[in-house]
């Protein structure tokens, strides 16, 4: 039997943006996706027990099946090796929250240690970029590096295929958040292929966006690193501001990102593919984010209240 996991993640800056050689910043969260894998005769069968959004499982499970086969086959392993696959943990399935990733993370772990293959983490990493390929199709690799590594990150795909740019990011202290769920499954690959079709047809319009993107991601970098937190949250809201005008926000995202912000979040954005799933508001101090959490739960909608730069490397 071997064991492994994953973390959870929220994008602060750039997803989307990151698919495309623009730097972003990621925190892991302190959630993760636990896998227990076990040699079996035949087939490959897999008991999914994560608290998910409704219809996640079923949404993801071709998905599902063609990552672990993409992982086997980057682990230089039969792509129908038969395996009994366990899934569960705190992080529930939400879209937006890395869970692909984090569940991707934990199956290579747990495949490692049944083989007794003792892969690296940098391996693993690289597993888990493969098998995030079924769910997002063109990935940037943020969240199986979020999900594998943890810690807050800078992040910079390297668009010639070669290694990507990872820098840690040291916050002054662990920041509260709650991150907000409209209760909706968002298919990611068709959220990142959207935006590359979009942003092909209109360069006019989307290139100046990327450009602002880049700004947003360098500046919150600063932010964070000198603990200023007000002014992370402005760059939140504007990079909320510029995922709505590359089409990947919703009505749901923009109630909970709206109800937020009257709350006096400091920042509120969508975070990871959009077009449902999750958003995340920076809300310093357990009583501001009490309040969020109240308003969230008043409006009906889940939510997790956790920190980020909690868990580190
Ligand atoms: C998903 O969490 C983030 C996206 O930018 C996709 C990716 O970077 O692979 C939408």
């Amino acid at each position: 039997m071997g064991k492994g996991s994953g973390y959870g993640k929220v994008i602060l800056f750039g997803e989307h943006f990151v698919v495309h050689g623009i730097p972003g910043i990621v925190s892991a969260i302190d959630s993760s996706t636990d896998a227990i894998v076990t040699k079996a005769v035949k087939g490959q069968n897999v008991k999914d027990e994560r608290k998910t959004a409704k219809g996640y499982s079923e949404e993801k499970r071709l998905q599902q099946i063609e990552s672990i086969e993409r992982m086997l086959k980057a682990m230089d392993l039969d792509p129908r090796l038969p395996f009994d696959i366990w899934i569960g943990g705190t992080l529930p399935g939400f879209s937006g929250l890395g869970a692909s990733a984090a569940s991707s993370v934990a199956i290579a772990r747990a495949i490692s240690e049944e083989l007794g293959l003792n892969l690296s983490n940098e391996k693993i990493n690289s597993v888990a970029y493969e098998g995030e390929k079924a769910y997002a199709g063109n990935p940037s690799g943020i969240d199986n590096t979020a999900a594998t590594y943890g810690g807050v990150m800078w992040f910079k795909k390297n668009p010639a295929g070669g290694q990507d740019l990872v820098e840690r990011i040291k916050l002054k202290k662990p920041v509260e958040i709650v991150i907000g769920s409209t209760g909706k499954v968002a298919n990611t690959k068709a959220m990142v292929e959207g935006v590359a079709e979009r942003k092909k047809a209109s360069p006019a319009k989307y290139n100046p966006l990327f450009k602002q993107a880049e700004s947003l991601a360098v500046a919150g970098h600063k932010a964070l690193e000198a603990g200023d937190l007000k002014k992370v949250g402005d760059l939140m809201n504007e990079n909320h501001r510029i995922l709505q005008e590359i089409g990947v926000s919703s009505k749901e995202l923009d109630l909970l990102v709206d109800i937020a912000r009257k709350q006096s979040a400091f920042g509120a954005k969508l975070t990871g593919g959009g077009g449902g799933g999750c958003m995340v508001a920076l809300t310093p101090g357990k009583d501001l984010q009490g309040k969020v959490v109240s308003a969230f739960k008043g409006a009906g909608y889940e939510y997790i209240a956790t920190k980020i730069g909690v868990v580190t490397y």
